[in-house]
């Protein structure tokens, strides 16, 4: 059989490969999740982001990237609306959630984060047993069924189950670094969420428990949606559907984090639009 074509332009602009299923992603997001129109946000007085409008489609992978202090993390929290959490923090724009304002008085917060999961960096299960870890959102949820399926069907789907099986009742920090962050994955699940956010997921692993993630998210596109944070142009290129960059840059007088551009992944590593992309992905720059 011969070598399916990835690329659109004779001279890439940089030499990774791109996911070939990425060719089959239509050019504009189709089937939207989030609609972000007019982002910008505050810590204090210092502006995180200014301005961002992005649209993220449905069980698609897409990547944030772009040099550190760029927005990514906040971007990511305002999906979700973490950074509620944070004293002193201001929003401005619109993000829609499956057609419905995600900062809008009269939706629940908790409600909202049950649909859209969240994965850190650094693996953070709880000081409780593998089995816990899973089951514990779900029993506070008030989840009926049984819950011994339920743990073995995310851990499951978090391609852990067999790693773990016989040893549920040990302490979740027993297992690798990149067990555990599999283990965290696996607790987003339990509670059904429609996306999982992940920042960072694989900076803390060796490349092995690295691509047993990437291998993951892969496989969990297919019932989720994902939006990841990377710092790894390879992982960006491997796994997304779409990519985002962006970069801190100067306005105003005050110096914010801003998306330059987005698109498939395929085209943002082949063809970018934008120098400063190609600079970026080609490591000339952040
Ligand atoms: N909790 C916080 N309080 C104040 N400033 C913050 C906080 N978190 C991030 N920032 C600032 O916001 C900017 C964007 O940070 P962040 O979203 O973490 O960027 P990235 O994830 O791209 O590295 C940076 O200048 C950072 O210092
Ligand atoms: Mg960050």
């Amino acid at each position: 059989m011969p070598e399916p074509s990835t690329r659109v332009s004779p001279e890439p602009a940089v030499r990774v490969e791109v996911a070939t299923g990425a060719a089959a992603i239509a050019p504009d997001v189709v089937d939207t999740v989030f609609d972000i129109d007019d982002l910008s946000f505050w810590y204090g007085d210092s502006r995180a982001l200014r301005n961002v409008s992005l649209r993220i489609g449905r069980r698609e992978i897409t990547a944030l990237i772009g040099p550190s202090g760029c927005g990514k993390t906040t971007f990511l929290r305002c999906l979700n609306r973490l950074n509620d959490l944070i004293p002193a923090t201001r929003i401005e724009g619109r993000i829609d959630f499956d057609g419905r304002p995600v900062y809008s008085r009269d939706i629940s917060v908790i409600e909202l984060r049950r649909r859209i999961g969240m994965v850190f960096q650094k693996p953070n299960p709880f000081p409780k047993s593998i089995y816990d870890n899973v089951a514990i959102a779900p029993k506070v949820n008030g989840m009926k069924g049984r819950m011994d399926d339920l743990v073995e069907e995310s851990l499951t789907r978090a391609a852990l189950w067999g790693e773990v099986k016989d040893k549920l009742k040990d302490s979740a920090f027993s297992l690798s670094g990149g067990q555990q962050q599999r283990l965290c994955i696996a607790r987003a699940i339990a509670v059904e969420p429609e996306v999982i956010l992940m920042d960072e997921p694989c900076s803390a692993l060796d490349p092995l428990a690295t691509i047993r993630i990437e291998e993951l998210m892969t496989e969990l596109k297919a019932d989720y949606t994902i939006v990841v944070v990377t710092h790894n142009m390879q992982q960006a290129a491997r796994v997304s559907d779409r990519t985002a960059f962006f970069s801190v840059e100067e306005s105003d007088g005050s110096r914010a984090g801003m998306l330059v551009e987005s698109g498939t992944t395929q085209k943002m590593f082949t063809a970018p639009g934008d120098q400063r992309t190609d600079d970026y992905i080609t490591g000339r720059f952040g």
